[in-house]
Parts: structure tokens; sequence; C-alpha cells
């Protein structure tokens, strides 16, 4: 297995970073000034959550990655500004960011807010939040790690919840932890629908490797 890298930023000056070509490995931690738990935001956008949340939990570190260079150049911007060491941002496809994480992380959270919902049809197939994506979630997440939510599409929210309802070790939390101040907005998106007077739909999971069903043993190939 190849060593993790630790990459430079893309353009001078901003915490923002490509994922080393394939099959190279990420050393996430790097991005940051000191290790700290670590949580990551999916679809980062303009980055308003992840300076809230770099100041809100200065502990923490926390990565956003984000596919559209033009927002994660935003997003970086903002952190830099913000002048957070334990705020970093990926250009990258969230799809190719597990691949180079793969057994090298455990995250504190996941966090997704108001994905992409594609609404047509044929194009549902685009959606970033899948069953892959829940699968993913729980190989990177710490045992007790959450996963955060929101959206202000119904469809979308129930179909996210009926693709984690399979796995029982994700433990639907009552309580959704604030993560940030009550008055704030949590992203770009949420600031702008709450202005129109859109319902928001949240939720959180913890999860729960005990209550885990273990996945069947493969089957040996033949000569093994
Ligand atoms: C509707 S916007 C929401 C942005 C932000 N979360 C907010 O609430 O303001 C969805 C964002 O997810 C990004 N995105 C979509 N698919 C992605 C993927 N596969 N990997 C990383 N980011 C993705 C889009 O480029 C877009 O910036």
């Amino acid at each position: 297995m190849t060593q993790p890298e630790a990459p430079a930023p893309l353009l001078p000056g901003l915490p923002l970073y490509e994922l080393p070509k394939p099959p190279g490995r990420l050393a996430v931690q790097s991005l940051f000034a000191h290790p700290a738990p670590l949580e990551l935001e999916v679809g980062s956008g303009k980055g308003l959550f992840l300076t809230s949340a770099g100041v809100a939990r200065p502990a923490h570190n926390i990565l956003g990655v984000e596919v559209i260079k033009k927002y994660a150049k935003r997003g970086a911007e903002r952190i830099a500004k913000a002048k957070l060491p334990n705020v970093a941002m990926m250009k990258a496809d969230v799809r190719q960011l597990w691949l180079t994480l793969d057994g090298l992380v455990e995250l504190a959270a996941v966090h997704i807010y108001f994905p992409d919902p594609w609404w047509k049809k044929r194009h549902k197939k685009r959606r970033v939040f899948d069953a892959d994506f829940v699968a993913r979630v729980s190989t990177v997440l710490r045992d007790g790690g959450e996963l955060h939510i929101a959206t202000d599409v119904e469809e979308y929210f129930h179909t996210m919840c009926a693709e984690v309802a399979p796995r029982p070790e994700f433990v639907r939390l009552h309580e959704i932890p604030s993560v940030v101040g009550e008055s704030e907005y949590l992203t770009n998106f949420e600031r702008k629908y709450r202005i129109e007077g859109r319902p928001i739909y949240r939720t959180a999971y913890r999860l729960d490797q005990s209550l885990a069903i273990p996945e069947p043993a493969k089957p040996m190939e033949a000569g093994q």
C-alpha cells in the first residue's frame, strides 16, 4: 500500500488542496496546524458552515470537500480571511476522497447539507447521498461519530433516511445537537431558503458499531 501524502496548496496562501493522484493516499491531518478529531462536510459550497464550525469547535479539525473549483476557492478564501488553522478545503469529488482516505481516518462527524436534489427522474442517480455513501460513512466514522443531514427537499430527506434505515448501527438522534449558534444559519443555502420561508428538514445519527449487522463472509475462491 502507498504511503499517505501531504498535498501542497493548490493556490498560494489558501487552505485549498487537491487529492493525490490515484493510487495515492491522503495524509489528511497534514492539512491542519495540529492533529485533532476530524469532521468532514460534503459539498461545502462557499464554506459558511466550515468557518462557523471551525470557530465553534477550535479543538476539532474541519475538512470541506467541494467538487466545483470556483466554490472550493470561495470557501478557501473565507477560511483564510477568518484565519482558521483548523479548517481546510479539498477540491474533489467525495467519491474520490473516500478512496484516498480508505483505512486512514476515524471521523468524529460527517455533515451533508442541502445536497443537489437532481429533480429530474433520469438524473436522480447523480445524487451524492445513496446507499454507497452511507456504506462509506459507516466505515470512516469512528464509533460514536455522527452523521448530520439537512435539506429543503422533503422527498430527498425521506430518501436519505430510507438509505440509512437498513443499517441499525446508525442510531437516530431525537435531539439534533446544535452545530453552530441557534441564531446563525448553518450554510449559505440554509440562509437563502430560510429567508424564502421554505421548511428545512434535518436529522442526525450516532454510529454504534455494536449494532451493525455483520457482513456475510465472502465465498472461498477455488484454490484458497
Ligand atoms: C446545493 S449546494 C449546497 C452547498 C452548501 N452545502 C450549502 O448548503 O450552502 C451542493 C454542493 O455540493 C457540491 N457537490 C455535488 N456533488 C459533489 C461531490 N460528488 N463531491 C463534492 N461536492 C459535491 C456542489 O458542487 C455544490 O456546491
